[in-house]
C-alpha cells in the first residue's frame, strides 16, 4: 500500500528524480520495493540500528538506494539525507510507534520543512481507527488496488475471517482428557 501510494502520487508528479526517503528503513524491505518500483527515484533509507543496516545493505545491492545510519530523534538527521532539494515523499512502515509523542511531533516538524508542497508522509504503523472519511476513502482505493493487481476481490474482511475461524469444526478445542489421580495404578503391561 505504501508502493501503491507513492506511486499514486509519482503518476502526477513532473519531477524528474523523485526523493524518497523510508524512516526507520530496517532491514530495508520497503527500501528496496521503492528503488525496484521508481528506478528514476533516489532513494535513502535511514534507521539507527546498524546490525539491521547490515542486513539493508544486502537488500538494496543492485538498486541505486542509499542507507544512512542515524536516529531519528537527533537533530540534523535530514541534512545527510542528501542533497537539500525537497522531498517527494517520506514513507515508514512499524517504525515511528518507537518514537515517544514528542519526538514523534519533531519529526513530524522536520518533514514538513523537507516534504515539497503536495508532498506525502505515508506511514504504515498501528495506530488508533479513524472515523475521518478522507483517510478512510484513501484506504478504501488502496485496496482496491491491491485486489485489482492480485485479481483477488471479494475477499473476506476481519469479522468474516473470525467468523470462519469460530465456525470450522477442525479448529474447535478438543475435548480434555480427565486429570490421573498421582495414586492411580499404573496400566499394567501386557505380554
Ligand atoms: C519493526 S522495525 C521495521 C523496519 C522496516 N521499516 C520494515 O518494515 O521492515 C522498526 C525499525 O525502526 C527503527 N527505529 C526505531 N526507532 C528509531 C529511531 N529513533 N531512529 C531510527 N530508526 C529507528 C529500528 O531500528 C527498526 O529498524
Amino acid at each position: 500500500m505504501v508502493v501503491d501510494t507513492v506511486g499514486w502520487l509519482l503518476e502526477r508528479t513532473e519531477v524528474a528524480r523523485p526523493r524518497l526517503v523510508d524512516l526507520g528503513c530496517g532491514t530495508g524491505s520497503l527500501t528496496v520495493r521503492l528503488a525496484r518500483a521508481f528506478p528514476h527515484a533516489d532513494v535513502v533509507g535511514v534507521d539507527a540500528d546498524p546490525r539491521l543496516l547490515g542486513l539493508a545493505e544486502g537488500a538494496v545491492s543492485g538498486t541505486t538506494a542509499r542507507l544512512l545510519a542515524r536516529d531519528l530523534t537527533t537533530p540534523g538527521w535530514a541534512d545527510e539525507a542528501g542533497p537539500p532539494a525537497p522531498w517527494d515523499a517520506a514513507v515508514s512502515s512499524t517504525a515511528l510507534h518507537w518514537l515517544t509523542p514528542d519526538e514523534l511531533a519533531a519529526l513530524y516538524c522536520t518533514l514538513a520543512g523537507r516534504l515539497r508542497p503536495g508532498g506525502i508522509l505515508v506511514d504504515a504503523d498501528n495506530r488508533a481507527p479513524t472515523a475521518d472519511p478522507a483517510p478512510l476513502g484513501l484506504a478504501r482505493q488502496l485496496r482496491a488496488r491491491r485486489a485489482d493487481r492480485a485479481g483477488r476481490h471479494g475477499h473476506e474482511d476481519w469479522a468474516g475471517w473470525w467468523q470462519t475461524i469460530l465456525s470450522a469444526q477442525e479448529l474447535a478445542p478438543s475435548p480434555r482428557p480427565a486429570p490421573r489421580s498421582r495414586n492411580a495404578p499404573s496400566p499394567s503391561p501386557t505380554i
